[in-house]
């Protein structure tokens, strides 16, 4: 049996966006105890995306009753504007998305000066090369597997060849990057991301739901993932 090179450790990341919203402190306790890598935190302004989430506010709640990681993935316009808020929540890594800004640069910068890590996120029909010149100074590249703006959506069916591709050209710029993968990630595609080169999974209505608890959704995600990882089984 050989295995290929895990080269960056596998993080499985709920996405709190399909659990209870009156009981979200709740819903993060549980993730954690189920073992999840990081959290999602998915931001919404109803301007970049027809739905509107949380702010700040509610990042700083969480963070008082959590010790995981916390990835913002900001689906807003004017990101510039509230990079140091959301910094000041207690936010690790922030997500910005590639169409919704016009100096993607002198943001990214201004997140790592804030001291957090900077991630671009590509909406699906946002070609790769657009990556190409901010990829060496990014930490993570996100990669939508459904348009962006709600959870329970269908899985694309290109993105496995996209996640692929995007590998490939991080390996060449940067290659420490990690790539995530959000949206429709359930067992089976979680499987097919992971063999294209995803090493992060979000995963929000595959985990709070009423089918099984997070501990054995994020379970039965682990394991697909760490399989994919095993090509001879
Ligand atoms: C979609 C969000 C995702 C979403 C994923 O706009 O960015 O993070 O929560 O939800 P599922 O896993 O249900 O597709
Ligand atoms: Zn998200």
């Amino acid at each position: 049996m050989s295995e290929l090179p895990a080269v960056r450790p596998l993080a499985i990341c709920p996405s709190v966006l399909t659990a209870d919203f009156g009981h979200l402190a709740d819903a993060v306790a549980a993730a954690e105890e189920a073992g999840a890598d990081r959290l999602h935190l998915d931001v919404m302004d109803g301007h970049f995306v027809p739905n509107i989430t949380f702010g700040p506010v509610v990042v700083a709640s969480l963070r008082r009753v959590s010790r995981l990681p916390f990835d913002v993935h900001l689906m807003i316009e004017d990101a510039e504007a509230y990079v140091d808020a959301f910094q000041e929540a207690g936010a690790d890594r922030l997500f910005v998305h590639i169409e919704a800004t016009e100096h993607l640069h002198r943001l990214v910068q201004r997140i790592r000066s804030a001291g957090a890590s900077p991630a671009v996120a590509l909406n699906p029909a946002t070609p790769i090369i657009d990556l190409e010149e901010i990829v060496p100074v990014v930490d993570s590249v996100l990669v939508m597997s459904v348009n962006p703006g709600f959870g329970g959506q269908s899985f694309i069916e290109t993105t496995p060849r996209k996640i692929f591709r995007t590998r490939r050209l991080l390996d060449r710029w940067n290659p420490s990057c990690s790539l995530a993968v959000d949206g429709g990630i359930e067992v089976e595609t979680a499987g097919r991301a992971v063999e294209a080169g995803a090493d992060t999974l979000v995963a929000g209505s595959s985990v709070f739901n009423e089918q099984g608890s997070p501990a054995e959704n994020i379970e039965r995600l682990r394991a697909a993932a760490t399989e994919a990882r095993t090509p001879d089984g």
